[in-house]
């Protein structure tokens, strides 16, 4: 059974007491909703991490993440932050590659790679993002794009190493625009992934691997869209920043 996981990416939203109360009122939600078999990651801003983690302390199945990480160990790098500090702070896992990070910022899929080893040396797990922009989607070639950034950033890793990456697949075109790929597209999109990761690290690797969809996910569309087969859960953005629609979208499977 793969795991099921829903996890908020807050983006650059919310400043202290915003954060805390959603962070508050998520915790008591999941206890007192008795959501099982559900795992949640809360991805604040980084100045959030500590506040967040101290908020969640010791709830089963709330796990805190970050939002990205240097590819670098430590040094001489103004304004990054390390794999390293994010797991001295308490954080289980981050997100890397975000189609935010890589258009805005210009994160190559080599440079991808370099952030994933130093999540995975730090024990974090990395929540490896991928997909398309609408001309790809409109030329039909977005199997070969998201697929080539998959090989490309991920194929170097051993079996062992790739075994702890979560997936999330999240068409540029669907991401704040409230336009959600049709649970059809994800899973098509989900089953493509697969398979394209069993060619390299085999069919066992692949059925265990995670892979969540992003992209105006809501309490209303999640339901079907969580009951495709490939779909393991979403990585929710606009509606994770409001308590109650994040956690009934972690009640959809
Ligand atoms: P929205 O849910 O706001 O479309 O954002 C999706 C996303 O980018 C999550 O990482």
């Amino acid at each position: 059974m793969r795991k099921k996981i829903v996890a908020g990416n807050w983006k650059m939203n919310l400043n202290q007491e915003e954060g805390h109360k959603l962070t508050s009122e998520i915790v008591h939600m999941f206890e007192d909703e008795n959501l099982k078999d559900v795992i949640l990651v809360l991805n604040p801003p980084f100045v959030h991490l500590q506040g967040v983690k101290k908020l969640i302390g010791e709830t089963k199945g709330i796990f805190l993440g970050a939002q990205n990480c240097s590819d670098k160990a430590s040094g001489a790098f103004t304004g990054e932050i390390s794999a390293s500090m994010l797991a001295s702070f308490g954080s289980t896992y981050v997100i890397i590659g975000h189609s935010e990070r890589r258009e805005y910022f210009k994160e190559t899929n080599a440079l991808l790679t370099a952030k994933t080893k130093q999540a995975l040396e730090n024990g974090l797990i990395p929540i490896f993002c991928c997909g398309e922009p609408l001309e790809i989607r409109e030329a039909g070639t977005q199997d070969a794009y998201v697929t080539a950034q998959l090989s490309e950033s991920l194929f170097g890793l051993s079996p062992e190493e790739f075994g702890k990456i979560v997936i999330a697949y999240e068409p540029i075109w669907a991401i704040g625009t409230g336009k959600t790929a049709s649970s059809d597209q994800a899973q098509d999109m989900h089953a493509a992934i697969r398979k394209h990761l069993g060619s390299h690290f085999g069919e066992e690797l692949a059925q265990q691997t995670p892979i969540l969809y992003g992209g105006s996910c809501n309490p209303g569309n999640a339901p079907d869209i969580f009951s495709k087969n490939d779909v393991d859960g979403g990585l929710i953005g606009g509606a994770s920043l409001k308590s109650r629609d994040f956690v009934d979208i972690a009640k959809s499977f």
